[in-house]
């Protein structure tokens, strides 16, 4: 098969370095990519957000089988583009992205269907909202209804910063996406990412993993698109997986199917433990990032052929072979992230990180300038993954190798995966 993954970050540099160990490929291109994708792909200069490029592009080349990264093009309805040219896509439609898209729907569908979420309201009135949030009289979140690329989420403790947050919201500091507002309870608990594919009817579920939004060690700092993850995630459980797989996927892809949005393409709740059990806190409709780092690590076999099946309504036939390791991946970011920051950094070391034993540098900003060195060209920079047979010594090589890398202003997380080793002391 000729793969074609959409996107350019560290995400997609791990699909394709999965996609080519893949027996049933032979070749993988990458739009638009970046440095690392294009020492081992072929990378394509057409942006994610083209969908005519693209899909003249998979035409020219006969793809056999797409796999989109990121959700923008996803909501802007590159399954039914391809579609209309016949090509194959694994990816949600449009309709069924909303899923993702809007934070409205998808807890309407969550209480219309029973699946375990926070409680909540929606508002489309600025002074309504306030006076809910001023009576509420519990910790409140407020998120902005649409794509706001991870940002339009604020969590807060008094009435006071719900009321700033809500004013946030809605007077348009997310654009579009907050004209609608969800604001629900306050959730405590430890959190974890279950992402699986499905046809619509079959559900595979890949190993569990976690994320680390916020910027600083200790959870503490401003929310990032995650500066790290690691695989398996302890707090889930195989009870808990078994509650997430028959309690949230089979029911929302159901329940998509029953609103008439069917659903096929990567499903990934973002989930909560909490005392009372497992809350879905959003869904998106893509893989992970960084989560597919590490995952990727721990899928074997023919992961392309089940995406094919998955894309074409056979996902029965197929089976997922994944490893027992244990996965750590440390996000390196540039300086200012996740505010402003330079780039065009040379970055050294990449080399001697992928020396150590167990390790992988997934690239995400990165590209070559003219002299073609590898430089940093985005926030976060590189995803160094280590496999290991427990979380301690995937951790501590994962580090190692971050030690070995060096660019003008590096710096990452020092604690990804301490939650894991805390619950296992
Ligand atoms: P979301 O994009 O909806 O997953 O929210 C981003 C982050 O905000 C989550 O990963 C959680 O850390 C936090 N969050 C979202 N909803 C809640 C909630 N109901 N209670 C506590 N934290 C939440
Ligand atoms: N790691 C969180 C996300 O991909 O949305």
């Amino acid at each position: 098969m000729k793969i074609l993954v959409v996107g350019s970050g560290g995400r997609e540099h791990a699909l394709c370095w999965r996609l080519m160990r893949s027996a049933s490929v032979d070749r993988v291109f990458c739009a638009p990519g970046n440095a690392g994708t294009g020492a081992m792909a072929d990378n394509v200069d057409v942006a994610a957000a083209d969908l005519d490029g693209l899909a003249r592009f998979a035409l020219r080349e006969r793809i056999d089988l797409t796999v989109v990264g990121p959700e923008v093009p996803l909501a802007a309805g590159i399954k039914e583009r391809f579609s209309h040219d016949n090509l194959v896509l694994f990816g949600p439609s449009k309709r069924a992205a909303e899923l993702e898209g809007s934070k409205v729907f998808a807890k309407q569908l969550m209480r219309r269907f029973g699946i375990p979420t926070a409680e909540f309201r929606t508002f489309e009135d600025y002074n309504r909202a306030a006076r809910y949030v001023a009576d509420a009289g519990v910790p409140l979140v407020i998120k902005a209804d649409g794509l706001a690329a991870g940002k339009g989420v604020i969590v807060t403790s008094t009435a006071e910063e719900a009321l700033d947050a809500v004013g946030k919201v809605m007077k348009g500091a997310f654009g579009s996406a907050g004209a609608h507002v969800v604001i629900e309870e306050r959730l405590e608990g430890e959190e974890a990412s279950i992402i699986a594919i499905t046809d619509g009817k079959t559900i595979l579920s890949l190993p569990s993993s976690q994320d680390h939004k916020a910027a600083y060690d200790n959870d503490e700092g401003p929310n990032t698109g995650g500066m790290g993850a690691y695989s398996p995630a302890p707090v889930v459980t195989e009870k808990v997986m078994d509650k997430v797989i028959g309690d949230v996927l089979v029911q929302t892809v159901h329940a998509m199917e029953h609103v008439g949005r069917p659903y096929v393409g990567v499903i990934y709740a973002g989930i909560m433990v909490t005392s009372h059990g497992i809350r879905v806190l959003e869904f998106n409709c893509r893989f992970g990032d960084p989560e597919t780092q590490p995952l990727m690590l721990r899928v074997e076999g023919d992961f392309a052929g089940a995406l094919m099946l998955a894309a074409t309504g056979k996902l029965e036939e197929a089976e997922l072979d994944v490893n027992d390791k244990s996965v750590v991946a440390v996000v390196m970011a540039s300086e200012g992230y996740p505010g402003k920051y330079e780039k065009g950094k040379v970055i050294s070391g990449i080399d001697e990180a992928e020396a150590v034993p167990g390790v992988t540098v997934f690239h995400a900003g990165t590209k070559r300038n003219r002299e073609n060195a590898v430089v940093t060209d985005g926030g976060r920079v590189l995803a160094v993954a280590a496999e290991g047979k427990d979380i301690r010594e995937a951790q501590s090589r994962a580090y190692e190798g971050v030690d070995k890398i060096h660019y003008d202003g590096a710096w990452c997380r020092r604690d990804i995966a301490a939650k894991a080793l805390k619950r296992d002391s």
